[in-house]
């Protein structure tokens, strides 16, 4: 009989409902050759989301290299089915800056090209703001995909079982699997979901005082913005309320902005910008996943690091700690690294790409907030449900204010799968108000198929609370 190991029972409490049971059965669905509509997860281009076509034109020549001589000999004679001349000029570019090509390991936090070009990218975004202070190249850190970074800033933070992080409560799983691997403690804030999900100060203060109180040692704030799985985004106001808050109880912030471009209308404020001249750690992420790129099987995302904490009991700096574990993965994928790239430094106005990736940027954008509407109406159709706030991210969050006696959140999208095909996540495996109940879904299938699917979404709505005596929660 082989002996039987121990696990690391961090990995083995480890939960992550997003691919949870749920999605375990859509996956079980599927193989009996049902049709499922994955809306677990945000993942655009698994609903047929098309790439952009400049980043792809250049991640094709940066592929293959030995075609941009043809290639640019195609452009300039104007030839049938040319890469545009500025995709060939961004190609050579990157190949000469990269030197060694993408099938080489690059600077374990990024080639110097690249963080330069998102360095600029944040100043572009955040001059103006009071106090502007430019981003540094060397505080910033190239990540197979914004978890990579979470994971890495959180493994450095969490030093023993008592030190705890506060998260928003529904929070995105991964905050909740990465503080539990840790050994950390996980710290709950719950944004009013009455009010649109606006964040107070008073919520904040009460999570910290009970926190304190349990003897927790409080490290850090994550903030989402805009919001996943709410869709909420922060006016200027909270995330001042954020910072201030951090600075009084010496917090590291960690600004999750992989929606920024997510946010359909309204001005997206960064942490980064508000945080200006102050002292403050923060840790801010992007990604190439989501906004209207969607390249999440990229793995391309980007840490950028201001006022980095002072660590005790070391001479090593917060940076050099990134830069040691970047460097047990030797670099982050390459194909990611370019993308990144291509995402902070986008066809400008007059070049020969501009009108065409605005346009795709505009029509993937424009989708995604009709489809969010087209959503919400459905949900107004349906008994009990609401879906207050404004449309952001990539997500919508419905309260369930009904059900049957004696079912939750998670019999209820079980049965909106096995009858409708789409597959969604419970609100429990966001974290939710004690007593509510709520779904999230990704409002990322193509409109053909939400019309056809939401008239039987409302008709197992009506069934399903028809088969029992309901109860408000
Ligand atoms: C809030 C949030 N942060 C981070 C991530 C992970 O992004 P990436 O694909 O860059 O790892 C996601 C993915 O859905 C997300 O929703």
């Amino acid at each position: 009989m082989p002996r039987e190991l121990k696990a690391n029972p961090n990995v083995v409490e480890m939960e992550y409902a997003v691919r949870g049971p749920i999605p375990q059965r859509a996956a079980e669905l599927r193989r009996e050759g049902r049709r499922i509509i994955p809306c677990n997860i945000g993942n655009p281009q698994a609903l047929g989301q098309a790439p952009l076509t400049f980043p792809r034109q250049v991640m094709a020549l940066l592929e293959q290299p030995d075609r941009l001589g043809l290639e640019r000999r195609r452009a300039e004679a104007g030839a049938e089915g040319a890469y545009p001349l500025d995709a060939v000029d961004r190609a050579a570019e990157m190949l000469a800056r990269l030197e060694t090509g993408l099938g080489a390991y690059t600077e374990s936090a990024g080639p110097a090209f690249v963080r330069e070009a998102v360095a600029a990218f944040i100043d572009r975004r955040d001059r103006g703001g009071e106090d502007f202070v430019p981003a540094d190249p060397d505080s910033i850190f190239i990540t197979d995909g914004a978890s990579e970074a979470v994971k890495r800033v959180l493994e450095i933070l969490i030093a023993g079982p008592e030190d705890g992080v506060m998260i928003p409560i529904p929070q995105y799983p991964l905050y909740s699997a990465v503080i539990r691997r840790c050994g950390g403690r996980q710290v709950g804030y719950y944004p009013d979901e009455d009010r649109g999900w606006t964040l107070e100060r008073e919520e904040l203060d009460r999570a910290w005082e009970e926190a304190v109180a349990a003897g927790t040692r409080l490290k850090a704030i994550v903030v989402i913005n805009p919001g996943n799985p709410t869709g909420a985004v922060l006016p200027e106001s909270s995330v001042r309320e954020v910072i201030d808050f951090a600075e009084e109880h010496d917090l590291v912030v960690i600004a999750d902005e992989v929606y920024q471009d997510n946010t359909y209308g309204r001005p997206f404020v960064s942490f980064a910008r508000v945080l200006g001249r102050r002292p403050v750690p923060l840790c801010s992420l992007h990604s190439v996943s989501k906004g209207f790129f969607g390249e999440c099987g990229r793995r391309g995302g980007y840490l950028e690091v201001r006022n980095p904490p002072a660590l005790a009991g070391t001479r090593t700096t917060f940076g050099e700690l990134l830069i040691k574990q970047a460097s047990v993965s030797l670099c982050s994928n390459t194909a990611g690294q370019a993308m990144v790239e291509l995402m902070v430094r986008p066809p400008a106005p007059g070049d020969p790409s501009h009108e065409r990736f605005a346009a795709e940027r505009d029509h993937v954008l424009g989708e995604l907030a009709a489809k969010a509407g087209r959503l919400k109406e459905a949900f107004a159709e349906m008994e009990g449900v609401s879906c207050p706030g404004e449309i952001g991210a990539m997500y919508l969050f419905p309260r369930l204010g009904v059900l049957p006696e004696g079912t939750g959140d998670f019999e209820y999208c079980l049965r909106l799968l096995e009858e409708t095909g789409l597959c969604t996540v419970n609100g429990a495996g966001f974290g939710q108000a004690p007593g509510t109940h709520h779904l999230r879904i990704a409002f990322l299938p193509p409109s053909e198929l939400l019309e056809e699917v939401l008239p039987h979404w409302v008709e197992m709505h009506r069934s399903y609370l028809a088969a029992g005596h309901k109860v408000r929660g």
